[in-house]
């Protein structure tokens, strides 16, 4: 008999989920932030191809945090919603406002490929909680930032 998607997730497994699923959520939101301040900010011979990337960047952020949350709501897992909340919680750091144009590039590269290990190191557990769409949902998003990460170090000329 195929598995049966959670109502909720459960016990000390559980409780521990909800952090690390808040955690990675205020991470997106930080980072759509990052994504404008970089989008508005960049300056230099590549402006044009930045400035769109960023907005690719941003724009693909804004659907995975709105399915995620919803996803989360699914499973009776309570979405973090304040700007407080997400600056408490997250572990990616807000743009500084000095960065030059490889700069934003290299800090992005890092953001997205921590958010994407972190979003991978809880695949397991959602998925022994039985949460199978959003256990997919996070490997989605996950691929999708491994693979923004590398474009963005490739761009620089690194591995
Ligand atoms: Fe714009």
């Amino acid at each position: 008999m195929a598995k049966r998607q959670a109502t909720e997730i459960k016990g000390q497994a559980g409780r521990v989920l909800e952090q690390d699923l808040n955690r990675e959520l205020s991470n997106m939101q930080v980072l759509y932030v990052k994504l404008h301040n970089y989008h508005w900010f960049v300056k230099g011979t590549h402006f044009f191809s930045l400035h769109e990337k960023f907005e690719e960047l941003y724009n693909n952020t804004k659907t995975y945090i709105d399915d995620y949350a919803e996803q989360m709501l699914a499973i009776q897992v309570k979405p973090l919603a304040t700007m407080k909340e997400y600056l408490a919680n997250a572990t990616i750091e807000e743009a500084s406002g000095t960065e030059e144009e490889e700069e934003m590039v290299e800090t992005l590269a890092a953001d997205l490929q921590a958010v994407s290990n972190q979003l991978l190191e809880m695949v397991d557990g959602l998925e022994e909680q039985n949460a199978l769409s959003l256990a997919d949902a996070v490997q989605d998003i996950a691929r999708d930032y491994q693979k923004e990460g590398w474009m963005l170090r490739s761009y620089l000329g690194r591995d």
